[in-house]
């Protein structure tokens, strides 16, 4: 065990941890950080993504201990009370089905709209891949992105 100190939201935050817990458990157990969720463990789905310095991660992939920067959950996107774009868009275009995905769909497109502010549909399709959605939100995931770029929405 070792005392890590983790920048959550913008707040300093102590844990006793192995270093080699995924920072997934960490932000859920010890946290209360509820976003991210467990959904295979293995990399492969997305519903763990956080930001580490504006990048999105699957944190059940990463020991807390490798964690050097600024962590953001889902909880961390509004500021001052104001949703982030990417919320806001997510509302207008009725995106969730059973939300479970909806963590790291919205993670992962705040950090390619931070990276490239007109993504087109193509680059939207790449960087969102690794995502997976089993209730095929995904046309409402693009046209929600195409919104919050302020893009018109096409699909292809
Ligand atoms: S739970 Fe992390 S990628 Fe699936
Ligand atoms: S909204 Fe149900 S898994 Fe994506």
């Amino acid at each position: 065990m070792a005392k890590l100190s983790l920048n959550v939201n913008g707040r300093m935050q102590t844990v006793d941890a192995d270093p080699s817990t995924p920072l997934l458990y960490i932000l859920r157990n010890d946290l209360d950080q509820h976003g991210p969720h467990f959904g295979c463990g293995l990399g492969q789905c997305g519903a763990c993504t956080v930001l580490v310095n504006g990048s999105a991660v699957k944190s059940c992939q990463v020991p807390v201990g490798s964690v050097k920067g600024a962590i953001t959950t889902l909880d961390g996107l509004a500021r001052d009370g104001r949703l982030d774009r990417i919320q806001q868009a997510w509302i207008e275009e009725q995106v969730p089905a059973c939300g479970f995905c909806q963590n790291g769909q919205m993670l992962t497109a705040k950090a390619l709209l931070d990276r490239n502010p007109h993504p087109t549909d193509t680059q939207i399709r790449e960087a969102m891949a690794g995502v997976l959605c089993r209730c095929m939100t995904y046309y409402r995931v693009q046209a929600a992105i195409k919104r919050a770029a302020g893009s018109p929405t096409t699909t292809a």
